[in-house]
């Protein structure tokens, strides 16, 4: 018998997001593009229940205390390779990544930073906000001592942000540390001179965000999860 498959003028409309292939419930479907080979089966023995879901959700915290110890390339990738099963507009998939894990590089990066930073904040109205006792310190409150940073970018102006959110998620759960890199953004935005390029984001793209990443430093451990604001919601 032939497998069943979408109609040509269906694949047309087609996103290939997946869903038909993983909604069959005998795995006989494939689409144009994906092979029902390529469909990791979903395994009811690793569904985790709501109680834990909620907890690793709520136990994600920004990790700004790190090893020296670095992500070797085959980790960031399945990092990344994780963080690209979040959702895309259109299910377009056009989010790129930037990994800077040269360690004198990071370091030129936010020595730039720092430089930018405590010139802001010396001019009227300044309302740039820097760690206490950080100006004129060594100490590299831009990204924390991380081994790597990750800057998530591309066309649409959402799907980083998405795609940048997965990444600290998937960091959480592979036991790894993330920290959104608000100050580097910050400098990039304001087009500190030379910051742009040593960051290697084309000069065109204006979506992008970065963070840093690596091992956590087991000495600081987290024992409890902290309140959050009650939402504002409105139900029209
Ligand atoms: C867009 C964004 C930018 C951030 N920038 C920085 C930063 O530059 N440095 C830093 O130490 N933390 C930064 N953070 C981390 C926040 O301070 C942190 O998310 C917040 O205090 C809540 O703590 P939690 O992430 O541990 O729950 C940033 C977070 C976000 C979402």
């Amino acid at each position: 018998m032939e497998s069943p498959a979408l109609s040509p003028q269906a694949d047309d409309y087609c996103f290939h997001c997946g869903q038909c292939v993983s909604a069959c419930p005998t795995g006989a479907l494939s689409s144009s593009d994906i092979d029902i080979k390529d469909c990791k089966e979903i395994a009811d023995d690793l569904k985790i229940t709501a109680e834990q879901a909620l907890q690793f959700v709520r136990s994600r915290r920004s990790i700004r205390n790190f090893t020296k110890e670095k992500i070797d390339q085959k980790t960031m990738y399945e990092l990344i390779r994780n963080a690209s099963y979040a959702p895309t507009g259109g299910n377009f998939q056009g989010v790129k990544w930037i990994v800077i894990d040269d360690q004198e590089k990071i370091k030129r990066i936010s020595d730039m930073i720092k430089g930018f930073l405590e010139e802001m904040v010396k001019l009227p109205g300044n309302e740039v906000l820097l760690p206490a006792n950080s100006i004129g310190s060594s100490d590299d409150y831009v990204f924390w001592d991380a081994p790597a940073v990750v800057i998530a970018y591309c066309d649409n102006p959402i799907d980083y942000r998405i795609a940048l959110t997965y990444l600290d998620l998937c960091a959480h759960g592979m036991g790894l540390g993330v920290c959104w890199a608000g100050y580097f953004n910050f400098a990039l935005r304001a087009d500190h001179p030379g910051l742009k390029e040593a960051a290697g984001i084309p000069a065109d793209c204006e979506n992008y965000y970065p963070a840093m990443v690596g091992h956590p430093d087991e000495r600081v451990k987290y024992y409890r999860m902290p309140p959050r604001k009650e939402p504002k919601i409105r139900f029209i």
